[in-house]
């Protein structure tokens, strides 16, 4: 198998854990939090940068990629690890949740989505067949089953259905999949918010017996509660020696209360995104410095970060840039947001290692919960 999971510790009192996962461009140490490089980049920041903040493993999309500049020249290129020169691991989601994102602009059928480009309306099929071909040319080290991410909410029947067919997508996948040493691929479980159905789609995923298992269909628009909720239910039936990611998460609390119910991997756009309109993540809360409070603020974005940023740079100045469209701004911005996350996923997991992870999540629940106020 193209990856393995070493379980290192778990904590007593919640279903917290830390560990290694290793893969063919080295071990991630989790619980991580993956920056996201939808188009072979993680926008603004370089792979230098990405290493300077402590970066493990990055996410790209299939879709995208597909689109532009298409996988053959990707596969030309050496590979995606090669071509956008990141030599740690990889993971592509699927496509399955930004083909269904296109609304109006898809069609699905048994054999797969049709759907056009959100480019320049140009036609495309994928099939789970499709999608592997993608990813397997991609080469990257993870590899997302394609699978059917209902929107919120969804009928009970809807969501029956769809997990049904995400379970038969998912043995084509399986069947179609040309580098099982080198990629390992992940299934995906769905179900709505339906407890029934998630332990439905559980038991048919899990069955298939693969090197590592998402939860999907998550933070698509449910109260946080409604996903815990979930989590609680579904994490439990996941094998220990396994990886377990949950798909499109990544706020501070989100992550903290992923990782108490016995989440390893995370991804989101969030932080990257909300740097471009000028919003830093801190361990008070967000701060919108494009703000006009922030014009004359000498401190830096977080007075309890040490990254690069915190330690040479003002809100005033960065709230200038911001305000000037200057792409340092976003740049600067980014690079925090990230390096917050990524040094928060640190803190968790050496909490985990030094048995006192309860605490801390109390601690920093309270402290993030205080900083929404
Ligand atoms: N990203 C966030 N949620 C999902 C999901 O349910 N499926 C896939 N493929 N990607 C996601
Ligand atoms: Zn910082």
């Amino acid at each position: 198998m193209a990856v393995k999971y070493t379980l290192l510790k778990e904590c007593p009192h919640t279903g917290a854990r830390a560990g290694i996962l290793h893969t063919p461009h080295g071990d991630i140490e989790t619980p991580i939090f993956m920056p996201v490089g939808t188009l072979a980049t993680v926008k603004t920041m370089e792979p230098k940068d990405l290493k300077e903040i402590g970066a493990q493993i990055i996410l790209s999309n299939t879709y995208h990629l597909y689109l532009r500049p298409g996988h053959q020249l990707v596969k030309k290129a050496g590979g995606l690890h090669k071509f956008m020169n990141w030599d740690r691991p990889i993971l592509t989601d699927s496509g399955g949740f930004q083909v269904f994102s296109l609304g109006d602009l898809r069609k699905i059928t048994e054999e797969g989505v049709e759907f056009r480009s959100h480019l320049d309306g140009s036609k495309h099929f994928f099939t789970p067949e499709k999608v592997m071909e993608i990813q397997n040319a991609l080469g990257s080290d993870i590899i997302m089953a394609f699978d059917e991410c209902i929107p919120y909410p969804a009928t009970y029947e809807y969501a029956k259905n769809s997990l049904e067919r995400t379970t038969r997508w998912l043995k084509r996948c399986i069947a179609a999949h040309e580098n099982p040493h080198s990629q390992a691929l992940f299934g995906i479980i769905q179900g709505g918010m339906y407890l029934d159905l998630r332990t439905q789609s559980a038991e048919e995923i899990l069955a298939l017996d693969l090197p590592g298992y998402a939860v999907g269909g998550l933070s698509v628009g449910e109260p946080k509660e409604e996903m815990y909720r979930v989590l609680e239910h579904t994490v439990p039936m996941m094998p220990k020696d396994k990886p377990r990611y949950l798909m499109g998460v990544g706020s501070d609390d989100a992550l903290l209360e992923g990782v108490y119910r016995g989440i390893d991997m995370f991804d989101c756009v969030l932080p990257t995104r909300i740097a471009r309109n000028g919003t830093a993540m801190t361990s008070h809360g967000r701060v919108v410095v494009r703000n006009a409070a922030y014009s004359e603020d000498f401190t830096p974005l977080d007075q309890n970060c040490n990254c690069y940023v915190c330690q040479n740079f003002t809100r005033a100045y960065i709230r200038h840039l911001v305000k000037c469209n200057e792409i340092l701004g976003l740049k600067l911005i980014s690079y925090h947001n990230l390096y917050y996350l990524l040094d928060f996923m640190r803190k968790i997991r050496q909490s985990i290692l030094d048995g006192n992870f309860p605490q801390y999540y109390k601690e920093k629940i309270k402290l993030i919960n205080e900083g929404r106020e």
